[in-house]
């Protein structure tokens, strides 16, 4: 069986039982700050069996990319080393939601592993918890399991939790015995590789909390998932997860290019890549760009890795992007997403590379050096600070300094190096910004129970509501109504606002944000009677100036494919009231006149008067009707397909104008880089853009008013020309000034005291800045002969001072003019001091530099007399 037709018949066995086929959500979840990546199938259904959402289904089954390689579900550590964790892997699923439980997940399962796919019974062992009773009599019931083969185990086994929180509950998972001579008991769940969990039934019946109090959910669940490699190796006879098709392409392509067979010392580093790259992969894929923090720094910290393992293959060029085609094309079958964006991913994978493998040997050197002298002692502990220098200066993550150190029997002394992590974190969090906390969060308070949430917006601004339910959060109130108008914050485009009236009682709704499918009114005050009628009012001008830059998202969207190429992918989004921001996968900068065309094209449209069609529709349909999807968004199977004219369709669930006209004008402000791989573009649209027209038209009259008689297009040039003649005449008039200045120096040589044969010169004069009072320096020095100056001038507000002493009198009698001018820079309030003969100085205090200039003879006496 080649491992599509796992996959497929795995499907096919689901939908035949009553089963929705979904496509897999992206790896990149959508809305759970819980989680950084897809890490179990079950994620995209949380908000169901949380009972915050609905599906038009009960019954589901897919095949889901996961990444495990952060949080409560982590397999980084084994990966490569043994055979059968991975960083990204498919897991097959299927899903009750509030319909089958245990016996038909049960049965199900026994019936695809023994019946369809054949595995020996005698091989498979089911694990319970040891509180399940239900669970161990129905593998009894409906299987013929050997008895002996149901062991129980405790939570840490048999408990299964997505996260800190969330939907959780007691599994049954089978086992599969791979030994050459039969199993024990014992064996199962020792962390063999020859006695591996295959297939997990979780039976989701509580929700974790923050407090970690186990909540009883109102419906009973089921959640399976089985890992598709593990599951392919057994019915291919393959020794290891490696062997099978869905990784010798990949080993095939890495012998190739590295020029290693897969074989000792070669074969770990060799599965190491092979594992990484397909995580990195389908996370690009999916929207995610390497970066220095968060999800980013995971996938920092992957490609890093992978190119330090690439090294003991001998590796030291970008090598991991020439691999992407050729997972494309295993996966691509099932993943379009891997050949439409195979250009970006490799791109995106490739300047990665490029940009660890400048430090890359110099970090390795560092790492050799401090092993090196580690060797001569009995320590085995790898210093923190040399860790935090490997990050610092070489972008070394520390866990790839924990497992080089490992490699060579060190441990890293963490401790230390968190330490300095903190210090560097205090530095810079001081130069940031800190970000406000949100406040606690109450429990909601029901007010009234039944449906929800029904969003009538994009009919109407208005709507005759009742509560439903209302919670604290810091200071302010979170409303869901029965019904609304209000556009909660989702797909870049900002919540609404406006006002709930509750009788005489009217509260300003400051946002309106999504939780599950409840929308949530974020408002300042609440009345005390919360069962009367509500009226829920839309601030109209907001949300008109808003779908200007929605409907304009999309018009820009769809110009950029026209202009720089199918491959400018949305990557995020801001919808304002008074601006969009548009980012998108793009290599380089887009060209000047691109920006035009595009600005153009979209202004085009906008005077076409387009009109902007939605309509609800099966996913498919959309697609095939040649409508955008986002980077790494998850649809149900019914989507909203938004159309404007024969330029754009998009699947979006934003407002938008009746036409396109409404825009206005369209207008782009700015064009940069967010990421390596990512650029954004800034725009204004309606009354932003007019408003920004409006500015500029008031410099330009500014400028007619200057330059009264010349033509507007001129203007630029002649003002070049002018900052040319300027420069010029500032050097002229330098030049003019320094001879000026020496000969007014000479004038104060003429008339200067003379103190015991020596000349001693104390004068004020005009400069502007140091750089001019060194020169007079320079001057007076020159023309004293012998002698001794202080010059003194009123720059801004502050004095500056210079001193001067003759070479001779360094020599003989010891005159410095550091000390001088420390001396007079005390009178006006300040200090100073430099080298014997010359020194500056500055003082605070300028009406006191009269006075100062004239105590100079004395001080000069003093300083020969001492
Ligand atoms: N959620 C369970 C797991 O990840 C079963 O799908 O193992």
């Amino acid at each position: 069986m080649t491992s599509a037709e796992v996959r497929q018949s795995f499907l096919d066995f689901f939908r035949q039982r009553g089963h929705e086929i979904v496509p897999s959500a992206p790896v990149i979840p959508q809305d759970d700050p819980t989680l950084l990546f897809t890490n179990a199938g079950m994620n995209q259904f949380k908000d169901v069996f949380l009972c915050q959402g609905t599906r038009p289904y009960r019954r589901v089954a897919d095949t889901q990319k996961c990444i495990r390689v952060s949080g409560k579900h982590n397999d980084l550590e084994e990966v490569g080393r043994d055979t059968y964790h991975h960083t990204f892997f498919e897991m097959l699923g299927n899903w009750s939601f509030g319909d089958y439980y245990k016996r038909e997940a049960i049965g199900w399962a026994w019936e695809l592993l023994t019946g369809v796919w054949g595995l020996p019974k005698r091989r498979l062992w089911a694990t319970v918890h040891h509180t399940d009773e239900e669970a161990s009599k129905l593998w009894r019931e409906v299987t013929d399991i050997d008895p002996g083969h149901i062991l129980r185990f405790g939570d840490k086994e048999n408990f299964w939790e997505m996260g800190e929180t969330g939907p959780c509950g007691p599994c049954s998972e089978i086992h599969i015995d791979l030994t050459a001579g039969g199993c024990d008991p014992e064996w199962v769940n020792a962390g063999r590789a020859d006695v591996i969990e295959l297939w997990n039934l979780v039976f989701i019946q509580y929700d974790r909390k923050a407090d970690r109090v186990l909540a009883e959910l109102p419906a009973k669940h089921v959640d399976t998932g089985m890992g598709m490699e593990r599951v392919t190796a057994v019915l291919q006879s393959k020794p290891s997860n490696y062997d099978t098709d869905l990784f010798i392409p990949v080993l095939e392509a890495i012998a190739v290019i590295t020029g290693r067979t897969y074989r000792d010392p070669y074969q770990v580093p060799m599965r190491v890549v092979a594992d990484h790259l397909r995580a990195l992969s389908f996370a690009i894929a999916d929207g995610a760009i390497p970066s220095n923090e968060g999800r980013g720094y995971v996938l920092r910290r992957l490609l890093r890795r992978a190119a330090r393992y690439g090294r003991q293959l001998g590796m030291e060029q970008p090598f991991l992007y020439q691999l992407v085609p050729t997972l494309a094309k295993v996966m691509g079958p099932s993943f379009p997403e891997l050949v439409e964006r195979g250009p970006h991913i490799q791109r995106v994978v490739h300047s990665e590379e490029e940009s660890f493998g400048r430090t890359l040997s110099r970090g390795l050197e560092l790492f050799e050096q401090v092993t090196g002298r580690l060797r001569g002692s009995s320590s085995r502990i790898f210093p923190g600070v040399e860790a935090f220098r490997l990050f610092d200066t070489f972008g070394f993550p520390a866990d790839l300094t924990e497992l080089m150190a490992r490699e060579v029997g060190l441990e890293v002394e963490m401790k230390e190096f968190q330490a300095l992590m903190e210090e560097q974190r205090r530095r810079s969090q001081l130069a940031g910004k800190l970000r406000l906390a949100e406040g606690e969060t109450s429990e909601w308070q029901i007010i009234r129970e039944g449906e929800h949430s029904l969003f009538t917006g994009y009919q109407s601004l208005r709507e005759s509501a009742r509560v439903c339910q209302v919670r604290r959060q810091g200071e302010l109130f979170q409303v869901v109504l029965d019904r609304t108008p209000f556009y909660a914050e989702s797909g870049g485009q900002v919540g609404d606002r406006g006002v709930l009236r509750f009788g005489d009682v009217q509260s300003a709704v400051l946002d309106t944000r999504k939780e599950g499918d409840g929308i949530l009114h974020v408002v300042e005050r609440l009345p005390d009677d919360l069962s009367c009628e509500v009226e829920a009012l839309v601030e109209a001008d907001l949300r008109l100036n808003t779908a200007r830059h929605h409907t304009a998202t999309h018009l820009l969207h769809a110009a950029l494919h026209r202009v720089v190429g199918e491959h400018a992918r949305q990557a995020g989004s801001l919808v304002a009231p008074d601006r969009l921001r548009f980012d998108f996968t793009h290599f380089e900068a887009v060209r000047p006149e691109e920006l035009e065309r595009i600005e153009a094209m979209v202004n085009e449209a906008v005077r076409g008067d387009l009109a902007v069609e939605t309509e609800v529709t099966r996913y498919d349909e959309a697609r095939a009707k040649g409508a955008m999807a986002l980077f790494g968004e998850k649809y149900g199977d019914r989507v909203r397909m938004v159309t404007i004219g024969e330029f754009s369709r998009e699947l979006c669930g934003g407002t938008h104008l009746r036409s396109t006209g409404q825009i206005g004008y369209f207008r782009i402000v700015s064009e940069g880089s967010v990421a390596s791989g990512v650029r954004r573009i800034e725009a204004l649209a309606g009354e932003a853009s007019a408003a920004l027209i409006r500015q500029e038209q008031r410099v330009l009259d500014d400028l007619r008013r200057v330059f009264p008689s010349t033509p507007i297009e001129k203007i630029p040039g002649q003002v070049q020309a002018l900052l040319e003649d300027r420069k010029a005449l500032e050097r002229h008039l330098r030049k003019l000034q320094a001879e000026e200045a020496a000969s007014g120096i000479g004038d104060l040589v003429q008339s200067a005291k003379e103190l015991d044969g020596l000349k001693v010169v104390a004068a004020r004069v005009e400069a502007r800045d140091g750089e001019e009072m060194k020169s007079l320096g320079d001057a007076l020095r020159a023309q004293l002969g012998r002698g001794v100056g202080v010059l003194g001038a009123v720059i801004g507000e502050k004095v500056s001072l210079i001193a001067v002493v003759t070479d001779d009198l360094v020599r003989e009698k010891k005159l410095q003019a550091g000390r001088l001018v420390a001396e007079v820079a005390k009178m006006v309030g300040g200090g100073g001091g430099g080298r014997p003969h010359m020194a500056l100085a500055g003082g605070k205090e300028a009406d006191k530099l009269e006075e100062a200039l004239a105590a100079v003879p004395r001080l000069v006496r003093n300083m020969l007399c001492s």
